[in-house]
């Protein structure tokens, strides 16, 4: 299939990639053994901390998808019996507070209404109440598109239960959306590479904290996972940042290469422009949104993401009905997960290089969302606004 008759993805992940970003997935086999990838290898380790603003933090990279690191957040931090607060907006929270149960944890969820987050004083008032090991937060749901507040979250834990643990799911956050793991005392960030990071599925992407590293060296059972095990690829990760392969599974080596290339142009861009050109382009999109007389599924604008909008859709259509109209335009569109709410909104993912180049993918993707509502019946004046279903 040629490039050009190919819909623009703009789902919220995977997301369009670079074509220096594609070429680099495309290389030949390579060894993993070999000083080129090595190379790759370690500035990719170096690079993720600045992705995520840490000096010693410790990334994982390891082939496989956001879930695992999931995985190995719970299976290396969290021992049989003991108590987790799951902070869930939605669909990812609640896989969250599964995989934890999977490993034993005995699981709290705090869960807000679609479209909300929870208010600082109910993460205080839980952790008045009850010892937790950990809390986790989504930093953005991408089922609703609501951003959690991570560095209020932060210092709530940190004045209420200094030990407990913060454990953020950066998957639709990390690289939109700030976040500064020293300064705010974060834990473990849990990412993936085809979401902000720009480049195609496959890489697993774990920053945990030196405190974080220590609670798994002083626990008291062994951790119930082989390929998760952080014991077992941490010596891999050292190895690599001092350019010195080492062998526990085999990495990735093509979508490394693909990282490596996608967190280069990150990087050259630097942090705060990348998320300031995240922030640009989803006041855009909510500025579409808007004028198209629809409400964003999280409640106000500063619950709004930068790196993805969930939108309610009028009365009388539903997703199914938009998204082929979209496809038919050129733009491949998500709908919603939230269950019994899925048919009722459609999501747009606006991360990485939709961002932060100026390739017209956000304005296509908008000008098809227009044409296929109108299409859909809804006529596009900025009277008489929608109402969010009720709920
Ligand atoms: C917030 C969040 N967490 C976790 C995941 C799971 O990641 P993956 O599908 O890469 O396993 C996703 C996937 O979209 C996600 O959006």
């Amino acid at each position: 299939m040629s490039t050009n008759a190919r819909a623009l993805c703009m789902i919220p992940g995977p997301v369009e990639m670079s074509d220096a970003v594609l070429a680099a997935n495309s290389t030949p086999a390579t060894a993993h053994t070999d000083p080129v990838f090595a190379e790759a290898f370690g500035q990719v380790l170096e690079g993720l901390r600045t992705v995520v603003g840490t000096k010693d933090g410790q990334p994982f990279v390891i082939a496989g998808s956001g879930t695992l690191g999931w995985d190995q957040a719970a299976a290396n931090l969290i021992e049989e019996g003991e108590a987790v607060l799951v902070l869930s907006n939605g669909y990812f929270g609640e896989g969250l507070a599964d995989c934890m149960e999977t490993y034993g944890a005995q699981v709290t969820r705090l869960r807000a209404e679609p479209g909300q987050r929870q208010a600082l004083a109910e993460v205080a008032q839980a952790l008045r109440a009850k010892t937790y090991k950990a809390v986790t937060v989504s930093q953005v749901d991408t089922s609703t598109g609501v951003l959690a507040d991570v560095k209020g979250v932060c210092e709530v834990v940190r004045e209420q239960s200094p030990a407990t643990l913060v454990i953020v799911d950066g998957v639709c956050a990390t690289a939109a959306e700030r976040l500064y793991f020293d300064a705010w005392g974060v834990d473990v960030v849990i990412t993936a590479s085809q979401k902000a990071l720009g480049s195609p599925p496959g890489v697993s992407v774990v920053v945990a904290s030196q405190r974080a590293l220590r609670v798994v060296e002083t626990r008291k059972t062994r951790v119930a996972a082989y390929y998760a095990s952080w014991a077992r690829w941490l010596p891999v990760m050292r190895a690599y940042e001092a350019r010195a392969p080492k062998y526990f599974a085999t990495p990735c080596v093509q979508a490394i290469f693909a990282l490596h290339t996608s967190l280069r142009d990150i990087l050259a861009d630097g942090m705060e422009a990348v998320f300031d050109a995240h922030e640009r382009t989803a006041a855009k999109v909510r500025a579409a949104v808007d004028s198209w007389g629809l409400k964003t599924v999280a409640a106000e604008p500063a619950l709004c993401s930068n790196a993805m909008t969930a939108i309610w859709l009028p009365e009388g259509v539903q997703a199914a009905d938009l998204l082929p109209k979209l496809k038919a335009r050129g733009v491949v569109a998500a709908g919603g997960i939230l269950a019994g709410l899925a048919h009722r909104y459609f999501r747009l993912g606006h991360m990485g290089i939709s961002a932060t180049r100026d390739n017209g993918n956000v304005d296509k993707t908008l000008a098809a969302a227009a044409a296929a509502l109108e299409e859909c019946g809804l006529v596009l004046k900025p009277t008489g606004r929608s109402s969010p279903p009720r709920l």
